[in-house]
């Protein structure tokens, strides 16, 4: 027979916004869970929060672990980095070979890879595991990206099938890939994440700043673009954040925000690890660098003194205009999810984790932050051609991309002229014309790369490497 204190499916550390309603999730599900967390509040607020649920609150991790069916199964979810470490460190002596240690934070991939190469020595399992969705979604079904050993994965599965968001009784979950695939995965969501937010918050500047429109009629005007193609949960909630009033003063709350962006980091991995590959995913890069911009407010005030901008005013009609700037959103969501995409098409070739594409599409399809109506296409295009190069050149979106051209230029100029700084979108346009580019202009860079520093150049007329002396000097 089970002892009474063994009998729980899995253990939780960290019992944060995102343990908590995990573990809340899991119960809901029929699963017997232990929680612990260092911060004993938390563990009271989770003991008072289970009800009938059969839900168990520890004061220590090794209490915790006694708690637990063998083979053990214990998820993390603490901040990324050191507290990770430091949760591994406090869980191995508690632990036997044939245990498992689920990371479900948000960690850097090359921690996941020397963490589970660490623990397989000692026979424990290591699953790194990208949860999305925030709080809402893992309370009631977040899109979940694991990684690992496949074994590992196996014994988790019914678990996470059951906890995760489901489009058409599909669970958001699968199998990404060996290591640290799942966090790869994830990461490069929250670069998506990081480059859709920037298109949609230069909509909002050029609403706001040139059309003069006040913050309900954009509440209506993303209420309908959700409703569009462009349909998606930032959009959605963008919607909702338009009509939401400040208790303190009765104001629109977005209007007494700070305009300075923070940022946890993992943007700014995507774009390392995309430079790293040499891989262009320039919208998110942008997106990261506008967020570093935002948040120099005192420089950007002072600057703002003295570099003067056009003295344009908006003479558009502005109806139309609108239906430019969704369409122009719409291609640079586009835009966005293909260079994501095609990060990670590159990177589970070089790190080997066969992360199939249309899998990624359909676990995002629901419960995360990106999830959107584009997703379908997305994985209706992998499905057609698992080996397509770019999402860009997939006939459906292809179509729908060069349908909206013209917007995105009209929208990318007419934000030149006011001087609005639309660099996400512009990038997109950028990357959508390079990209399209039988030629570029790189003859040159090369040229110039030979004359300085003689690092030689292609011929287009002879196969080899060649040399110039440029100058007599
Ligand atoms: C998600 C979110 C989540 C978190 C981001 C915030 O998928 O649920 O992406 O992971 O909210 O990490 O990231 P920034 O603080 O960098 O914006």
């Amino acid at each position: 027979m089970v002892k009474q204190e063994q009998r729980y499916e899995i253990g939780m550390v960290g019992l944060g916004v995102m343990g908590r309603n995990l573990l809340l999730n899991m119960a809901d599900h029929g699963y017997s869970v232990a929680g612990y967390d260092v911060d004993a509040s938390k563990v009271q607020a989770l003991r008072e929060e289970a009800e009938a649920r059969d839900i168990q609150g520890a004061t220590g991790l090794e209490q915790m672990v006694g708690m637990l069916r063998t083979p053990r199964a214990v998820i993390m979810l603490v901040p990324a980095g050191p507290p990770v470490d430091a949760v591994v460190r406090d869980l191995l002596p508690h632990l036997q070979p044939g245990d498992m240690i689920i990371d479900g934070g948000n960690s850097h991939f090359t921690d996941t890879d020397l963490r589970a190469k660490t623990l397989a020595e000692k026979g424990i399992l290591y699953l790194g595991v990208g949860v999305s969705g925030g709080e809402h979604g893992a309370r009631h079904g977040p899109s979940i990206m694991p990684g690992g050993p496949k074994e590992a994965y196996e014994r988790v599965q019914p678990l996470f099938e059951a906890i995760a968001a489901h489009v058409d009784g599909d669970p958001c979950v699968t199998y990404l890939g060996p290591g640290s695939a799942g966090h790869y995965v994830k990461m490069v969501h929250n670069g998506i994440e990081y480059g859709l937010m920037q298109l949609i918050a230069e909509t909002y500047d050029v609403m706001k700043r040139r059309l003069g429109l006040s913050d309900a009629r954009m509440h209506v005007v993303y209420k309908r673009w959700n409703e569009s193609e462009l349909s998606s949960y930032l959009l959605e909630i963008t919607a909702d954040i338009l009509r939401h009033v400040d208790e303190k003063t009765g104001k629109c709350l977005i209007d007494v925000i700070l305009d300075k962006a923070k940022q946890l980091g993992t943007g700014q991995w995507t774009s390392q690890d995309a430079m790293e590959l040499g891989v262009p995913i320039p919208t998110i890069d942008v997106a990261v660098a506008m967020r570093s911009l935002s948040a120099m407010e005192e420089e950007r005030v002072a600057a703002g003194k003295v570099l003067l901008g056009p003295v344009q005013v908006f003479h558009k009609p502005r109806d139309p205009f609108l239906e430019q700037l969704r369409a122009a959103l719409y291609a640079g969501m586009i835009v966005t999810y293909a260079q994501g995409v095609a990060l990670l098409r590159h990177a589970s070739q070089a790190r080997g984790y066969g992360v199939k594409l249309e899998d990624v599409a359909r676990i995002w399809r629901g419960g995360c932050i990106i999830r959107s109506a584009l997703l379908e296409h997305i994985r209706s295009a992998y499905r057609a051609n698992p080996d397509l190069p770019n999402l860009l050149v997939d006939p459906y979106l292809a179509r729908e991309l060069m349908a909206r051209q013209e917007a995105l230029r009209a929208v990318v100029c007419t934000a030149a002229e006011l001087g609005l700084p639309a660099a996400g979108l512009g990038i997109s346009l950028g990357y959508y014309d390079a990209y399209r580019s039988a030629w570029l202009p790189a003859n040159l860079t090369q040229a110039q790369r030979d004359y300085f520093g003689a690092h030689t150049y292609e011929r287009i007329d002879a196969k080899g490497v060649f040399h110039t002396r440029w100058s007599a000097d």
